[in-house]
């Protein structure tokens, strides 16, 4: 058997056709297909407006510098890459590390507590945790009632729906972001996006896309006017050639994701492997976590990962707690009470998943998973 990743891209030929065809025109960067791609994940995602950016983490910076000022004290998760509660701290504002629930998303209840605790706390940065949005109906009343800013961080979730409520779609929220990462449902190579319902915040992220810079009618031909302190996140058109393309498969992507999401959720039933969450129709599964009572299996997760590897099989742990690594430590953070993040960390892993993976693949993981628990 062939080394099966937790996650990989699905590139085809129509996909290699566009890139080349933008290869072959006027414009490799600042062209035409940055705008076109904008549009359309816009619409995709019923926000709108959009900014595409380098990369998922230039989309939450720039989001950062959009929403947040420094000193701001921001809630946020232990359990995201360390991209969410990075672009807090870039922006010289303070993370606050609230627990999660069950599901692996950021307990909303907890975040109410330090709410009530703190007036002083300016937004909250929530993950749509492997695919599976945040309650929305809980945001909407945090929003509400506390006044806060709310950025979602949907780099595993586009193409997700909560209760007729779109990922990126920010009903609830100010910004929302995406990564194109290879792993993720739609790739560009490296890329990400904001959406946003806000005039005023998608112009300003255009700003601070471009250097700071910006341009008038009302200016000489040459002129141009430095009037924040901005960064080069472009991306290429080259990149948005391949998203354009990558985007017309993406319900497609999220239906092989969700049927083989649910194949995962039967092969598993009445076992000691269990689905951190079984379907319910809100995630589109950008990873599938199972977790397993260690202390009652032959093997630690240690070994189990192992022997997994010695059958090509990738298993990954999304993710070590944020607030628990070395330079957060260096900062004062580390000794937050999260009793459900340090079970999640103890307990879970994810398996493969990825469009192109086959039933025959998906059995392998299966019965290669229930051997090495000899069970
Ligand atoms: C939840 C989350 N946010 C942000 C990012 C950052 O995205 P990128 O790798 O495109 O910079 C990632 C990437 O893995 C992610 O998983």
């Amino acid at each position: 058997m062939n080394f099966i990743p937790y996650g990989r891209q699905y590139i085809d030929r129509d996909d290699i056709e566009s890139v080349i065809e933008t290869l072959e025109s006027n414009y490799l960067t600042t062209g035409p297909k940055i705008r076109e791609f904008e549009d359309a994940i816009a619409d995709y995602c019923g926000a709108k407006y959009c900014v595409v950016v380098a990369n998922g983490t230039g989309a939450l910076h720039l989001a950062s510098l959009a929403l947040l000022n420094k000193g701001d004290r921001v809630l946020t998760t232990p359990n995201s890459f360390l991209a969410t509660s990075n672009s807090i701290l870039y922006v010289g504002a303070e993370p606050i590390f609230v627990d999660i629930v069950q599901d692996g998303n950021i307990d909303l209840d907890l975040c109410e507590e330090e709410l009530q605790k703190n007036s002083s706390i300016k937004a909250i940065y929530a993950v749509a945790f492997s695919g599976n949005m945040v309650n929305q109906k809980k945001l909407q009343y945090l929003k509400n009632k506390y006044n806060i800013t709310i950025l979602e961080d949907n780099a595993h979730a586009i193409g997700a729906i909560y209760n007729g409520i779109k990922a990126g779609s920010c009903v609830n929220s100010d910004c929302s972001i995406f990564s194109f990462h290879p792993v993720k449902h739609l790739t560009t190579g490296e890329g990400g996006a904001i959406t946003t319902n806000s005039k005023d915040i998608y112009e300003k992220l255009l700003t601070l896309r471009g250097h700071g810079m910006v341009k008038t009618l009302d200016m000489k031909p040459w002129e141009y006017e430095m009037r924040v302190l901005g960064f080069n996140y472009r991306i290429t058109d080259i990149q948005c050639a391949l998203g354009l393309s990558q985007l017309k498969k993406l319900d497609a992507f999220c239906e092989r994701r969700v049927k083989i999401a649910k194949r995962y959720d039967k092969a598993f039933e009445n076992s000691m492997i269990t689905p951190l969450y079984r379907y319910s129709g809100k995630s589109s599964y950008h990873l599938y976590v199972v977790q397993v009572d260690f202390s009652k299996v032959n093997i630690s997760k240690e070994e189990l990962f192992i022997k997994m590897r010695e059958k090509s099989i990738g298993l990954q742990l999304h993710y070590m707690p944020i607030n628990k690594q070395p330079y957060y430590k260096s900062l004062g953070y580390g000794t937050e009470f999260t009793p459900m993040m340090d079970r999640y960390y103890e307990e879970c892993f994810s398996l493969p998943l990825f469009p192109k993976m086959s039933e025959k693949e998906q059995q392998y993981v299966v019965t290669s998973l229930f051997e090495v628990f000899n069970v």
